[in-house]
């Protein structure tokens, strides 16, 4: 239409006026695809177009069997791990990347990933390469806290590759985002992978080396470990692209799931359903599980496709810092499998998906009620059949306030609920059993001891 022609035209005059050497042609690329998209496509689906994908869409991760040793090695030279480094965890407030944020046994997200994939490559005798995606927003901080790491890995090839970088619109004019420097910019989400892969070259340096099969997901999620006998199901099926789902509790609603529509497999989250469709997709009556982000890809099967692939668009709203509303258009990973007439879904357990969203999600990670194992596996402790349910008051919401409020992880392997609620300050070696409540008055500050061990009811 005639309002996409002027904001195409739009585009191409501010691309035209930024100073040399600002994003680059690929970028550009990226960019005009995505904003077409977004000023074309109906953003929502037609809710009465969609069934449930079929049965034998769906794999069993317990029925898969084990594999002896010598060909497990096989199947792990051809693997590459990539994680998903761009993003800052800007919902706990951090401004550098929050691959850095420790985590567990003095480790960060960074180290246990390194960490991850040297014992599989000591393990097995392989080189299982670990690439980190990398934003401008971190790949330079990501680089140091690397160097740092230094010898220590001997085992593993380390790799960062950057994503695109594209232009904020504005909420308003729809128009790109100038004059503000810094604020202007942002990573277009983890579905900019494919794209990424091929401008960088990297996935042409992993074929050439052998790789063909690459493990994705994202960076805080410590769950997500290598398993040979994923690779092979991926393999032997010819599946192109293989997601990783988990049946979604009440808490996972903003989670996206899958449906088909004719005979493709969609991927569906909250921006993709109309209204009338929003109280169904946020039960779990019908959409039992969702998506864990950990996606198996076969690089050599998708690598001649890698600059055509669709994704839903995500038009993410956020403010600048004077306020002006903007959008950033973003795709997702899980987006990309409508493009593999064979794409499948794995059913793996919930140990597979320990996401670190907020403050609170990082106090029981971080806490006794998982362990760090011999393999570097981050576990629920012995004995405990789920983890506790915890909910911080939003004091805790900021990494740093989290930080001076709780100086001390207190022990939560006893304990089942926490529910936090407004100016409460720890000491250290807390401990805390049971169902506990803590809870501040308006005003007033609720210290907790040094040493204190809260029993609640029913435990
Ligand atoms: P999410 O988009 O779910 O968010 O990223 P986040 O970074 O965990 O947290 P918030 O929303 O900023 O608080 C999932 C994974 O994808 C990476 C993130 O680093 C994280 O590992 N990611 C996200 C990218 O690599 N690139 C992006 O453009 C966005």
């Amino acid at each position: 239409s005639e309002s996409t022609e002027t904001h195409l035209e739009g585009l191409q005059k501010f691309f035209d006026d930024l100073p040399e050497g600002n994003i680059t042609d690929n970028d550009k690329t990226v960019f005009t695809r995505l904003y077409k998209q977004f000023l074309t496509e109906k953003a929502t689906i037609d809710w009465n177009s969609w069934k449930l994908p079929p049965a034998e869409r769906f794999i069993d991760a317990s029925g898969l069997p084990e594999i002896e040793e010598g060909e497990q090695k096989d199947l792990l030279e051809r693997l590459a791990v990539v994680r998903l480094n761009g993003g800052l965890g800007t919902t706990m407030g951090c401004r550098g990347p929050k691959s850095l944020i420790k985590v567990k046994a003095d480790r960060s997200f960074l180290e246990i990933a390194v960490d991850q994939i040297e014992h599989v490559n000591s393990k097995h005798d392989t080189k299982v390469p670990l690439l980190l995606l990398d934003s401008f927003n971190t790949s330079a901080e990501t680089a140091e806290a690397l160097e740092h790491l230094g010898v220590a890995h001997k085992l593993t090839k380390v790799r960062q590759f950057e994503q695109s970088k594209c232009p904020r619109i504005y909420a308003d004019t729809l128009l790109p985002v100038d004059g503000h420097e810094d604020e202007a910019w942002y990573p277009p989400g983890h579905g900019n992978i494919f794209e990424t892969l091929l401008y960088t070259a990297v996935a042409d340096e992993l074929l050439e080396e052998g790789h063909d099969v690459l493990f994705v997901s994202n960076i805080d999620n410590t769950g997500a470990i290598v398993d040979a006998r994923f690779v092979k199901a991926l393999l032997e099926n010819d599946h192109e692209y293989i997601m990783e789902v988990t049946p979604k509790t009440p808490a996972d609603i903003k989670g996206g799931t899958l449906i088909q529509i004719e005979d493709r497999i969609m991927h569906l989250e909250m921006p993709q359903v109309p209204p009338e469709g929003i109280d169904e997709f946020c039960s779990t009556k019908t959409f039992k599980i969702f998506n864990t982000n950990n996606i198996w890809i076969n690089l050599k099967a998708v690598r001649p496709r890698l600059d055509e692939i669709m994704r839903e668009i995500i038009a993410n709203k956020k403010k600048l810092s004077d306020g002006t509303p903007i959008i950033q258009l973003e795709t997702s990973i899980g987006g990309a499998i409508r493009n593999f007439p064979n794409a499948c879904a794995l059913n793996v357990g919930r140990s597979r998906f320990l996401p670190v969203k907020r403050t609170q999600d990082l106090l029981v990670i971080s806490s006794d009620a998982f362990e760090l194992d011999e393999n570097v596996n981050v576990k629920l402790a012995e004995g405990l059949e789920s983890a506790p349910h915890v909910s911080l008051s939003s004091e805790f919401d900021a990494l740093p306030e989290f930080q001076k409020r709780i100086p001390e992880i207190p022990s939560l392997i006893d304990l089942k609920n926490l529910k936090v609620a407004g100016n409460v300050v720890f000491g250290k070696s807390v401990v805390l059993k049971g169902n506990v409540e803590l809870i501040a008055e308006e005003g007033e500050e609720l210290v907790i001891e040094d040493e204190t061990v809260i029993e609640g009811g029913d435990y």
